[in-house]
């Protein structure tokens, strides 16, 4: 049989791959096991037979471009309803400063091919989305972890990570965050650290990657509209790169999002993308638009807020009482992810290793660290599964712990 390890290029050999999608692949293995795993939306929640009579509307063949090769920056009637769901939010764009993407991940792999030069740093939470470290690790970025509390990221240590870095001669260009219910922490930036957030990035003279997938999801009124108002919306400088998607709000299956930058800018992610894919597909961005236009979207919002406040509770709940003060979290006020740390003594993958044992699965703690550290968090997400499963796999994660703390007290006896 052919080798083939001689053929791959640099980029080939060293390709990051997403702990996240691993996990998933674990959790599709069987109808048994739970899955924390995957931040996937909810499918008993996609709306089926409205998309199902838009479909066969688009499919009479009344409008032969539905299927149809079409401009590579988007579809231009959902851009423009793009416009107007942005203004909504609070960002006041034109149409040239917005692109469809295949994903918002694919808005973040642009950011990487358009603005990273290898062997920059890129600054990143810590935690981070292991999507944007696959996509900057692939561009052949440097990343470099920046501290969080209760509030979001920690503003000192930004500062000093950055200065830290071009100290050492590294260039650093970009930051990358995600201030609404982050992926993996959960947490909220606040309002004031979102205003000075825009004075540091122009003090230092770097762009910030805004990825906002979550904001319309919040639980509660008071982590609403206001407290999640994207950095972008006050942006008189030009210094966000704002990045959103239809995936948690309609469904991830269409492969719709969206990026928002200077007009200049976007020309240049436009030709990254030409050679990608040519263009994000017509169906699915038809549907999508058809979707938002007879306002399916709006009432769908409402519906998404309850259903993931429900899974949340029932969470927190069930952890509380079968693990009784084992684990420890901050409640997410919106999103996906309840993120918990470990009690001592316990790692997350000796715990994932037994979880997997009795049919549990979850991403752990240190796969969102890009500094090496995480060991003692781990990521459940409590979007997908019922709130029957919800329990099922809190009892399946005391037995895992249990077990777990069993083999350390073993393993540490003289
Ligand atoms: C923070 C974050 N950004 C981007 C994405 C990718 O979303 P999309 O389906 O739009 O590509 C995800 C998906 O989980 C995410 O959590």
């Amino acid at each position: 049989m052919t080798e083939y390890g001689k053929f791959l290029s640099p980029t080939g050999r060293h390709l990051h791959e997403s702990a996240i999608r691993r996990m998933g692949t674990v959790a599709a293995r069987s109808a048994e096991m739970v899955s924390f795993a995957a931040g996937y939306p909810d499918p008993t929640a996609f709306p089926w037979s409205e998309l199902r009579e838009l479909a066969a509307g688009l499919l009479s063949g009344a409008d032969p471009t539905v299927l149809q090769y079409g401009p590579t920056r988007g579809h231009e009637p959902l851009i423009g309803t793009i416009v107007e769901l942005l203004a909504s939010r609070g960002i006041i764009v034109t149409a040239p400063e917005v692109t469809i993407t295949t994903g918002s991940q694919q808005g973040i792999d642009l950011v990487g091919r358009v603005l990273v030069t290898p062997g920059d740093t890129v600054l990143v939470e810590l935690p981070a989305y292991t999507g944007a470290i696959s996509a900057f690790k692939n561009a052949g970025a440097r990343l470099a972890g920046v501290r969080q509390d209760e509030d979001g990221i920690d503003l000192e240590d930004l500062d000093a990570v950055c200065l830290r870095e071009r100290r050492a001669g590294h260039g650093v260009n970009l930051l990358y965050l995600v201030p609404n219910f982050q992926n993996p922490a959960g947490l909220l930036l606040g309002l004031d650290r979102r205003r000075r957030l825009l004075e540091w990035a122009e003090r230092r003279d770097v762009l910030i990657v805004e990825d906002d997938p979550y904001g319309a999801l919040y639980f509660d009124d008071d982590a609403g509209t206001e407290r999640t108002r994207p950095i972008r919306a006050d942006d008189a400088r030009g210094r966000v790169i704002y990045l959103s998607t239809f995936s948690k709000t309609l469904a991830p299956g269409f492969r719709v999002g969206w990026m928002v930058a200077a007009a200049s800018l976007i020309e240049r992610f436009e030709t990254a993308k030409q050679s990608i894919d040519l263009m994000t597909g017509s169906f699915d961005q038809r549907i999508v638009h058809e979707a938002v236009r007879r306002g399916v979207l709006d009432r769908l919002a409402p519906v998404l807020r309850r259903l993931y406040r429900t899974r949340r509770d029932a969470m927190e709940q069930a952890l509380a009482e079968e693990l009784g003060g084992r684990l420890r979290w901050h409640p997410p006020k919106g999103g996906f992810f309840l993120w918990a740390t470990l009690p001592d003594g316990i790692d997350d993958e000796t715990l994932l290793a037994r979880a997997l044992e009795e049919r549990l699965v979850f991403v752990v703690g240190s796969a969102f660290y890009v500094d090496g550290t995480g060991h003692d968090r781990v990521r459940l997400s409590f979007s997908a599964p019922s709130v029957d499963r919800i329990r099922e796999g809190a009892r399946r994660l005391a037995a895992a712990m249990d077990r777990a703390s069993a083999r350390t007290a073993r393993v540490g006896m003289p």
